[in-house]
Order: structure tokens, then sequence, then C-alpha cells
């Protein structure tokens, strides 16, 4: 019925036909807000008053900014950055992002800083910005736009001939500390954030490249079954058991090592997915480790997958950033698949429980 409304005007509008034909439902949101989470209190003796008094600098502690829909899905997607919030914001081209677009769909959406990076840059150290005079050439192969600078791959999915679309792509970034004591530092507060009941009951995780690792991190350090999955796109970086004869790296790419006690805790939740793009070989070293952490996790009784979105879902061209690709509304349509097929998409519940916070 509505789509022969649609049809009818369709002949009428000066509105792009490809518009017309998929209405998109309003964004309406009961609330929206944010707020610092985690973190702790630096006391020092007085660098001013008199001798013995001592001063605070309150630091170390992410944020949140959250959207939270008049008619609510239970379960709060978090999305998870490596480069700015920006990612999760818009596609490549301007168009609609997966902010909007699980909006549109009644999921709460939080969108999250880590401590020391975006609207979390209160450090409890030092931190110095050092221009890389290199990062533009840096990020188009880092994010699999081609094999080398300018040099797109024929299918990928970003707009290669619109100039200004590649000037916000790479712009649109924070300082990062890809450090193992970065990704601890992160874990932790969203730990305490997963934990406090703050982003509600039912946490499903989105994460890009190096928050992969982080989320899962956060999950072998929370004390509470609210986070519930992880889906991870192009993650960079894996967390092993400590019994599976696995060397831990020094670096903030792993693998993270833990007390098996703790990497149960993966195995415990609803679901995991590792995604990846098609321009991602088998050999991958981290499509290598996605695999060993997943089958790792389900021999505990969990329920972890690889993904990958050329081979085994016919999604050609994806970039390193695929939720933000031309044909993020496909990457999307998986993502809806993935929360339908382990009951994650449902809304408020028997016991009342309206899954807001
Ligand atoms: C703070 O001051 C006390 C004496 O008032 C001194 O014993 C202590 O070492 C000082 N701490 C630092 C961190 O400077
Ligand atoms: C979980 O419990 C452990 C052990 O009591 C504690 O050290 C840790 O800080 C807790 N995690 C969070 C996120 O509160
Ligand atoms: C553990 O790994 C090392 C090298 O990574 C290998 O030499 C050794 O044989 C492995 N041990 C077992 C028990 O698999």
């Amino acid at each position: 019925m509505l789509s022969a409304i649609f049809a009818l005007f369709a002949g009428l509008s000066v509105v792009d036909s490809a518009e017309i034909a998929r209405p998109r439902s309003p964004i309406v949101l009961e609330r929206s807000g944010g707020f610092q989470i985690g973190g702790k209190t630096v006391t020092t003796n007085s660098t001013f008053g008199p001798p013995g008094q001592t001063q605070e600098l309150s630091c170390d502690h992410g944020y949140i900014e959250y959207f939270i829909p008049w008619q609510p899905r239970k379960t709060n997607i978090v999305m998870w950055h490596s480069s700015s919030t920006q990612v999760w914001q818009n596609r490549w081209d301007g168009g609609e992002g997966y902010k909007d677009m699980f909006l549109r769909r009644n999921y709460p959406v939080h969108l999250w800083d880590g401590p020391r990076v975006g609207r979390a840059n209160w450090a409890c150290v030092p931190t110095q910005y050092y221009p890389n005079y290199a990062s533009d050439h840096g990020n188009f192969v880092a994010w699999n736009l081609g094999p080398s600078y300018k040099n797109w791959w024929p299918d990928v999915q970003f707009p290669t001939t619109n100039d200004a679309a590649w000037h916000q792509a790479t712009s649109a970034r924070y300082v990062e500390y890809d450090t193992e004591e970065n990704v601890q530092l992160h874990s932790s507060a969203a730990a305490v954030a997963a934990d406090s009941g703050k982003i509600g009951k039912d946490i499903v995780y989105l994460t890009n490249s190096a928050g992969g690792l982080r989320a899962m991190m956060t999950a072998t350090k929370s004390n509470t079954t609210n986070i519930k999955g992880i889906v991870t796109y192009e993650s960079i970086g894996y967390v092993f058991p400590d019994n599976a004869n696995i060397t831990a790296g020094r670096g903030g790419f792993g693998p993270f090592v833990v007390p098996l006690a703790q990497f149960k805790k993966l195995a415990k939740l609803t679901a995991i997915q590792f995604v990846w793009g098609d321009h991602r070989a088998d050999s991958y070293e981290y499509v290598q480790q996605s695999r060993l952490a997943a089958s790792l996790i389900n021999k505990y009784g969990g329920n972890a997958k690889v993904l990958k979105l050329g081979d085994d879902a016919g999604l050609k061209g994806s970039t390193h950033i695929p939720f933000a690709d031309i044909d993020n509304a496909k990457v999307a349509e998986l993502l809806d698949e993935f929360l339908e097929r382990n009951g994650l998409d449902g809304y408020g519940d028997e016991d009342g429980d309206e899954g807001r916070m």
C-alpha cells in the first residue's frame, strides 16, 4: 500500500526516484546527552597554596555521547572507533552513516571516546602531538582503499573521483596511542562503563580496527553480563587465553594473553562476529588470528564467527571501514541479520525492563 502511494508520487516529484523508492523512517529521540566515565583522580602536594595542602586532577576517563530513541530496542549499540567518531556518523560520500541508520532502527546508539582520545583527551600524564607528514599516504593503505597511495582498488566502495570526500576521510582523525598501556586504559574505563548500567543491561560493541582488541579486553574485565555481543570490523589485534601457547605482543596490536578464567568471559557473550572486507586475504595475519580467537572462544562454549564480506556475503570492494562504504546499507543488513539471529533485536522484555538507563 505504502509503496503504491510512493509510486504514485514518484511520477510527480522532482526528488530522486531512488530516495522515493526507499522512504526512511524518521529518527525520534527521547533524549540525548553525554557523560564521562571511569578514570581516576590524581592527588599531589599543592604547587601553590600553603605547605601540606594537596591538589587534585580528575583524568583518564572515557566519554560517551548517547542518543536514546523514543521507542528503544533493548540492545544498546556502542560504536567504538579507532580513528575518530566521524567514521560512524557518515558514509565516505557524506551519506548516511551507521549512527543514523541504527537510530532509525530504534537502537540506542552510544559514541565512545576512550581515555586520552577525542572528547576524552584530559590525560593524567603529559601527551604530545607529533605531526606525521606521511599520514595521508599511511591512511590510504591502512584503510585498504588500494595497494598504494591513490592507486584505488578498481571495485573500491569509495567515491574515488571526489577529492573532497578523500580529504574529509583522511583528516577526520584523532591523536591515538597504539600502545599496550592505552589498550589497558581504554578497556578498563569501558568495563567500568559497561558494569555501571549507564549504557543499559544489553550492550553490543561495534568496533573498527584497533577498537576490536580494546572491546575484547573490555569483555574480559567486565564483572556483569551486560555485554552481550561484539562485532568487529577489521579488528587489528586479538585476545587469547594463557593455555594456548601464544606469546603476548609488546605493542598496541596484541596478541593480548589473559588468564583462561578471564578469557572464558568472551565465551559467555551471546555472539561475537569478526568481519573482514574482501581485500583481506585469508593469509593476512590478523584474519588468521581472528579465526584462531573464534575457535578458542567456541571451544569454551562461546559463539564466535568470522564473516568475510566478499567470500561469505558477496560484497566486493570493502575498505577497512566497511560501515562507511558506499554500500554500507548492505553491510548494515548483515548486522541486522546478526542481531536478529542472536535475539539481540527485541524491544523491552517480559519482565518489564525497558532497556533504558
Ligand atoms: C608531599 O609533601 C610531603 C611533606 O609535606 C613530603 O613528605 C612528600 O614527599 C611530598 N610528596 C610529593 C609527591 O612531593
Ligand atoms: C572486576 O572484579 C575484579 C576483582 O574484584 C576487580 O579487580 C575489577 O576491577 C572489576 N572490574 C570492574 C570493571 O569493576
Ligand atoms: C609453542 O610455540 C612454540 C613457538 O611458537 C613452539 O616452538 C612450541 O613447540 C609450541 N609448544 C607447544 C606445546 O605447542
